[in-house]
């Protein structure tokens, strides 16, 4: 997997597919080689078209020489609905083949609901066991060559694992200087798993994201002395934490920008600096928390790491 990933979770309003193509091109220009997206975002037609797109162009000379995740959005989080949802991100992309597929997030909606718009009572416990076996057969079928979660606490993950045949490869979740994930990073460290950074920049333009990462003086005054912007110097200490990360932009600068993170380093005491900042999750779940699903609080969704 290519450390540093480019995320399509969100792209400017107003902005129309061939302009969310034009900018996925940009990016496998730029040297971008994988992708995240999730077929709640919208984006993996845009993706699909930008692949096609680079390799009838000569920017690549095959689709091997990316990597690209998608994600099992909640409602078809039901062991008969997962290799059919897989089946369809793989039409959009117009693909053969993952090379990663994750749980969304490890709520289920109802069978049938579709998208973000629903009934808080929609929201049903997910039978772990045979959501995960159903994406163990999506390996196994070659749809994808590896599988894994999101937005999963230890303790689900920890469930994941009781019943796995296939161990999850990655687990991606927020993480920046401000929710560094300390013990999350422990437990899939200790387990073979992956951890992969999401809104590494604080995700701002996200409807949980916001500037607070951007504006950190901390992280201010470490860029300033540094020579490096300050969104550098969050993918830098990502990267020194040996995470994956995922990192959005769509403005051609700052897509530059964010892949000159490789050839410097924070010293000891700039780490020593950003390991005291304040800790606080951006993301707490507000999409699948309800006072009707199984998780009725960010403390039940996130088993306490909060
Ligand atoms: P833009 O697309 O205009 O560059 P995250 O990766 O944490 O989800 O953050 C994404 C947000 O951070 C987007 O609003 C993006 O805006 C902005 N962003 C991405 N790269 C940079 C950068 N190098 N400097 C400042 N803002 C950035």
């Amino acid at each position: 997997m290519p450390i540093l990933g480019f995320g399509t979770a969100s792209y400017p309003l107003g902005e129309t597919n061939s302009d969310t193509k034009l900018a996925f091109l940009q990016a496998i220009k730029h040297g971008y080689r994988h992708f995240d997206t999730a077929s709640i975002y919208g984006t993996e037609q845009p993706l699909g078209e930008a692949i096609v797109e680079a390799i009838s162009v000569g920017l690549i000379k095959s689709r091997d020489e990316l990597f690209i995740t998608s994600k099992l959005w909640c409602g078809d989080a039901h062991g008969d609905l997962v290799v059919p949802a897989l089946r369809r991100s793989l039409e959009n992309l117009k693909l053969d083949y993952l090379d990663l597929y994750l749980i969304h997030g490890p709520v289920s909606f109802k069978k049938g609901v579709e998208g973000y718009l629903r009934d808080e009572k929609d929201h049903v416990a997910m039978d772990f066991g045979a959501v995960w076996a159903a994406m163990e057969d999506c390996q196994r079928l070659g749809l994808t060559k590896s599988i894994g979660v999101s937005n999963f606490s230890c303790k689900k993950v920890a469930d994941i694992l009781a019943t796995a045949k296939i161990p999850p490869a990655v687990n991606q979740v927020e993480m920046n200087p401000l929710w560094q994930q300390k013990k999350l990073r422990e437990f899939c460290n200790a387990n073979g798993i992956l951890l992969s950074a999401f809104s590494p920049l604080g995700g701002k333009g996200t409807s949980w994201g916001t500037d607070r990462v951007l504006e950190c003086e901390v992280l201010k005054e470490i860029a300033k002395a540094k020579g490096k912007t300050l969104a550098q110097v969050c993918l830098r200490w990502a990267y020194e934490q040996g995470v994956s990360i995922i990192v959005k932009s769509f403005n051609n600068e700052r897509m530059k920008q964010n892949l000159e993170i490789f050839d410097w380093s924070l010293s000891e005491d700039e780490v020593n600096k950003i390991n005291e900042i304040p800790q606080r999750r951006g993301y707490q779940g507000e999409n699948i928390i309800s006072k009707y699903g199984p998780f009725k609080t960010p403390e039940e969704l996130w088993d306490g790491e909060i």
